[in-house]
C-alpha cells in the first residue's frame, strides 16, 4: 500500500519564511539542519576508477566522496590534524593524503601515515587515533546520497525516500554517465526550487515555451509521500501506486509526463521528446544565502533500454541534447524571476498566498519548517556505530 496521498488542501505558511534569503545567521542555521538529510553528493559514474574522488557539499560543509576498491566512502573535507581541506578541486584521483603535512588516511578515515609521528606527537599513529569525520552514504541507481549521522538518524535512504525509492532507482539505473550542465542563479536556492513546484506561472513566464500548453495544469493530481511529492497529469488516483509497483518489478514504460521532488533539493522530470522519453534530474544547491547553483543531469529514459537497438539509443542521445536547449531556455525564464524575487527579499515578511497549483510549495515548506526545528547537526558524526558502513557498488 502506498503512503502517497493525492492533495486535497493547501496548508498555510507562517513565520518569516524568507529570512534565510537575507540573514546570514538564518542561512547558516538552515544549512546546518539540512546537513543531516540524505542529499545527492554525486554520481557513481563520476568516480569510475579506484581512488577517483569528487568534492561536494552537504549542508554547510565541504565533503568528498571516494571510490576505494569495490566500496564508496565519504568524509568531511577537513584533515584531523590542522583542519586543512584534503580535497581542493572538484575531482581527482589519489590516496587520501593531506597536502599540508602529508598525513595519510586509510579506508576507514584513520590517520595511519603521519610523518615523524613518535618524535613530534610522542605516540604512534594508532595511539594518536586521529580520524576523518565520516559521512554516511547510500546509493539509489547511480546517485550517491550522503548525510551526517545524528543520534536520531534512523531511516535508511530507502526508508527515507519511501515509495520514491523504486521510482528514482528506475529513473537512474544507467549504464553510462549522463550529460550534465550547471546553471548559476543569483537567488536563494529555495526560489528556483519553488518555481519548479509552481504550475501557476506558466502562461505569464513561459508564454512562448510551454505556457500556452494547458495540459500542464488541467486535470493534474499531486501526490505526497513523506517529505516528497509528485506531479501527475490526469486524475487517476491509483496512478502513483501503479507506477511504484511497475518500477519495482521492472515493467514500467513511460506514457505520461511526470515530476518528482525529493526533499530537500532534488527533482526528477520525465518528458516526451520526438520518438522517446527524456529524464532530467535537477539539484538546487545553496552556494550562499543569495546564490545558488542548479546541477542538471539529462539523458534518455532508461526504461526497457534492453529492448532498444543501438541505433535507436544513439538517436535518443541526440534528442536529449536537443531537449536540453529547450529546457535551458525554460530555466532561464524561471531564473530571471528568481533573481528579481531575491532583489526585494529584504521586504518579504508575510508568507505567500498559495493557490491550488502551488500546493507543492506549501508541502515543501512544511517539511522545511520541520527540518529547521531540529537540534543542530553534530560537528562530529561518529555518533552511531554503523556510520562507517560503506556503500557497496
Ligand atoms: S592539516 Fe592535514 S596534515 Fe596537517
Ligand atoms: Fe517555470
Amino acid at each position: 500500500m502506498s503512503a502517497a496521498t493525492p492533495s486535497d488542501a493547501t496548508p498555510s505558511m507562517t513565520g518569516s519564511w524568507a529570512r534565510a534569503f537575507i540573514d546570514p545567521a538564518a542561512f547558516s542555521h538552515e544549512q546546518n539542519r539540512l546537513a543531516r538529510y540524505w542529499t545527492v553528493l554525486g554520481l557513481t559514474t563520476d568516480i569510475p576508477k579506484d581512488n577517483d574522488w569528487i568534492r561536494s557539499t552537504l549542508g554547510d560543509r565541504s565533503v568528498f566522496v571516494q571510490r576505494l576498491g569495490d566500496t564508496i566512502r565519504a568524509f568531511e573535507n577537513r584533515c584531523a590534524h590542522r583542519h586543512f581541506p584534503l580535497r581542493n578541486a572538484d575531482r581527482g584521483n589519489g590516496v587520501m593524503r593531506c597536502a599540508f603535512h602529508h598525513w595519510q588516511y586509510d579506508k576507514q578515515g584513520r590517520a595511519v601515515g603521519i610523518p615523524r609521528c613518535p618524535e613530534l606527537f610522542d605516540k604512534t599513529p594508532r595511539e594518536l587515533g586521529a580520524t576523518l569525520n565520516p559521512v554516511e552514504i547510500a546509493t539509489c541507481g547511480i546517485l550517491i546520497f550522503g548525510r551526517f549521522a545524528t543520534p536520531e538518524s534512523n531511516q535508511s535512504l530507502e526508508e527515507y525516500l519511501g515509495d520514491g525509492f523504486p521510482i528514482l532507482k528506475a529513473f537512474t539505473s544507467l549504464d553510462k554517465a549522463p550529460r550534465r550542465m550547471t546553471r548559476k542563479v543569483k537567488a536563494n536556492w529555495r526560489l528556483p526550487l519553488h518555481i519548479s513546484m509552481d504550475d501557476y506561472h506558466l502562461v505569464a513566464v513561459h508564454p512562448s515555451t510551454f505556457g500556452k500548453n494547458g495540459y500542464l495544469t488541467t486535470g493534474v493530481t499531486y501526490f505526497r509521500f513523506g517529505d516528497h511529492c509528485a506531479y501527475f497529469p490526469g486524475a487517476e488516483r491509483d496512478a502513483f501506486d501503479k507506477m511504484v509497483a511497475e518500477c519495482r518489478d521492472g515493467t514500467y514504460d513511460p506514457h505520461r509526463f511526470r515530476i518528482f521532488h525529493f526533499f530537500p533539493n532534488l527533482s526528477a522530470v520525465m518528458f516526451q521528446a520526438p520518438g522517446c522519453w527524456i529524464v532530467m534530474l535537477m539539484q538546487y544547491r545553496a552556494v550562499a544565502m543569495d546564490k545558488s547553483e542548479i546541477r542538471i543531469w539529462y539523458y534518455p529514459a532508461p526504461f526497457q533500454a534492453h529492448k532498444q537497438s543501438k541505433s535507436f539509443r544513439r538517436y535518443t542521445e541526440y534528442v536529449a541534447l536537443g531537449a536540453s536547449y529547450y529546457m535551458t531556455r525554460v530555466l532561464g525564464e524561471d531564473n530571471v524571476v528568481n533573481e528579481q524575487q531575491q532583489a526585494i527579499a529584504v521586504q518579504i515578511a508575510e508568507p505567500p498566498l498559495l493557490g491550488h497549483h502551488e500546493e507543492r510549495i506549501g508541502w515543501f515548506e512544511e517539511a522545511y519548517r520541520r527540518a529547521m526545528n531540529l537540534p543542530p547537526t553534530p560537528v562530529d558524526s561518529r555518533v552511531r556505530e554503523n556510520v562507517e558502513k560503506p556503500a557497496e557498488v
